[in-house]
């Protein structure tokens, strides 16, 4: 049987092929709209996460707020700190960034310390937002910028000027740390009162407050 579709008769007529083309362009149209802007109706905006992470709950953190971003339309753009002597990004006057890190040995790790203070200045000016990771944290009343000595500490002596601050208790992984660091580790909990079992695998990260954060970043 001969194929309908080949007879002149069945070819689509001039306004079928206008209208066709209308309703292609409209849908390109509106892509590139809704490209331009997130779901809140805001302009689509770029969201640096800089951070580091000795062990992974860091980065972990930075992976769940991330992930809240990109649901509410931000773009994310990642940028480790390995060295510290990391470039800052060049279009933050309409950009924000987040940077966070964990503490150890009583110091966030040095590559932030480091990247901080050469672009102080710029980062004090900028949409900046800081969260510190430790242990000291999992005890609610050290979990506040304010009551959290080693973000307080580092915010005065740095004078580095985040818009937004908050602390994170991290995780504790007796066995994947090196014998000093476990003897260490069991020694600062003995005497907090936390737990000293080497075979202990902890996460006091509290996935809650850092989707709040995470929430009040993107306000
Ligand atoms: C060797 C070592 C030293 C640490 N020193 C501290 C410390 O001085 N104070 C604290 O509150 N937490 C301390 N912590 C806990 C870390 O901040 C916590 O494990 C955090 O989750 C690590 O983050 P990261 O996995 O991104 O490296 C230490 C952990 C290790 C392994």
């Amino acid at each position: 049987m001969p194929d309908g579709s080949t007879r002149a008769g069945n070819h689509p007529s001039l306004t079928q092929h206008l209208a066709t083309s209308c309703l292609v362009g409209l849908i390109a149209l509106e892509t590139y709209i809704r490209s331009q802007h997130s779901p809140t109706g805001s302009q689509l905006m770029k969201y640096y996460l800089a951070y580091a992470s000795h062990d992974g709950q860091t980065k972990k953190i930075i992976g769940k707020i991330s992930e809240f971003l990109e649901k509410n339309g931000e773009k994310i753009v990642f940028l480790p700190l390995v060295t510290g002597m990391e470039q800052l990004p060049t279009d933050l006057k309409n950009n924000r960034i987040l940077i966070g890190a964990p503490i150890r040995y009583g110091f966030h790790l040095r590559p932030v310390r480091q990247f901080i203070s050469r672009n102080l200045a710029e980062l004090n000016q900028a949409h900046t937002a800081f969260f510190s990771v430790n242990l000291t944290a999992r005890k609610p009343e050290k979990s506040t910028p304010q009551t959290n000595a080693y973000l307080r500490k580092y915010l005065e002596k740095s004078k580095f000027e985040p818009k937004k601050a908050a602390v994170f208790a991290g995780a504790l992984n007796y066995p994947d740390y090196k014998p000093w660091d476990r003897v260490m580790i069991q020694l600062i909990m003995k005497m907090t009162n936390g737990p000293t079992d080497p075979k202990l695998t902890v996460e006091f990260t509290d996935w809650i407050a850092v989707e709040h954060f995470a929430k009040e970043l993107s306000q």
